[in-house]
């Protein structure tokens, strides 16, 4: 009985041990499991910079690869003299020649704006119309001036500024709208003024802006190609953005033909610039024959106007120069802005 008795009671006490290494090593279990559980969600500080750093090295190489397929090889600046220039070209007139034509001819015009493919142009230059009733000496100088500006390698844009209405025309004023107008569009570096009737002979004249003010027309075929006279400053310029800023522009003042040229001379005098042209073998043009337009008469008053430039210029000119815009189309081959200038006020 005695035997049995401690028998029981050492089966009894082993089991309490039992049950006491289970509960330990339950306990054990749970504490070794919860913290592999708990480190990926609260990783010390050292290992999440690591962690971030990698990821952001990932995404970087990822940016990197994206960005090689995306961007085009940077291109270089295009040649100091195009190679694709051909000197004199024969031009032509043909009373067939339909708009559509020449849009077809031009297919990498867009909105009046090209720009080379394969190089960054040296230049962006605006090219100025001024223009009212002479649709078909447009279509002749837009069907010679894309090619021949293209074959100079300029970022370039034609803009027509079309006096609305039948009151006098005002040359100097629509060139000031469209320095405005254009400088809305993009901050061109060159301005080109330039007639509607003159088609350029030669593509060695360049139509870039110089260190100074630049007159483009030495000779035309009507007048046996000589420069009219040693001041003569009309038909077509360049002057750079700065260039017409400094001199405030053409005066609003010259209603009619004549005088505006030559008091843009006198303003370019006044800030000591000094007028360059290209040797005259390149600087010909050939003049599209016309009779004097009706609104267009002969200004009389030309005379006492350029008496009083040294004295005006400072407040008549781009910063007097007020206008409606009545529309800004943006044609295949140019930008056509419409204006209202008001008339002379006698
Ligand atoms: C006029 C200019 C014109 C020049 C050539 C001058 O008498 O004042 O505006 O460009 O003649 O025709």
């Amino acid at each position: 009985m005695g035997y049995c008795s401690s028998i029981r009671k050492i089966s009894r006490k082993s089991k309490y041990v039992i049950l006491l290494i289970l509960v330990l090593s339950l306990l054990a279990w749970i504490a070794i499991f919860s913290r592999d559980m708990v480190k990926p969600i609260y990783p010390t500080t050292q290992q999440t910079h690591v962690k971030e750093e990698s990821q952001r090295k990932e995404v970087d190489l990822q940016i990197e690869a994206a960005n090689e397929i995306n961007t085009p090889p940077q291109k270089t600046k295009c040649p100091q003299v195009s190679p694709l220039l051909l000197g004199a070209v024969k031009l032509s007139f043909e009373s067939s020649l339909k708009l559509k034509d020449v849009e077809k001819d031009n297919e990498e015009v867009n909105e009046g704006e090209y720009k080379p493919s394969d190089c960054t142009a040296r230049q962006s230059v605006a090219i100025l119309i001024p223009h009212r009733n002479r649709e078909r000496h447009l279509l002749y100088l837009l069907h010679h001036l894309h090619p021949f500006l293209q074959r100079q390698q300029l970022h370039y844009a034609i803009y027509v500024i079309q006096q609305a209405g039948d009151v006098t025309f005002n040359r100097a004023k629509l060139l000031n709208i469209g320095y405005l107008e254009a400088l809305k569009d993009y901050n061109w570096d060159c301005f080109i003024f330039h007639d509607v009737d003159l088609v350029p002979e030669n593509d060695h004249n360049l139509y870039v802006c110089d260190t100074q003010p630049k007159h483009l027309v030495v000779g035309r075929n009507a007048t046996g190609y000589r420069l009219r006279y040693k001041g003569y400053f009309g038909g077509v310029t360049a002057l750079s953005r700065d260039q017409f800023f400094k001199v405030n522009g053409f005066s609003n003042a010259y209603w009619g033909w004549g005088g505006e040229d030559d008091d843009l001379r006198i303003r370019v005098e006044l800030q000591k610039m000094k007028i360059v042209r290209p040797p005259k073998n390149v600087a010909r043009y050939t003049m599209v024959f016309h009779k004097r337009d009706s609104g267009n008469e002969v200004n009389r008053d030309r005379m006492r106007l350029l008496g009083r430039t040294p004295q005006s210029w400072r407040k008549d000119g781009l910063n007097s120069c007020s206008y409606k815009t009545l529309s800004v189309e943006r044609m295949p081959l140019y930008v056509n802005v419409t204006v209202d200038i008001g008339k002379r006020l006698s």
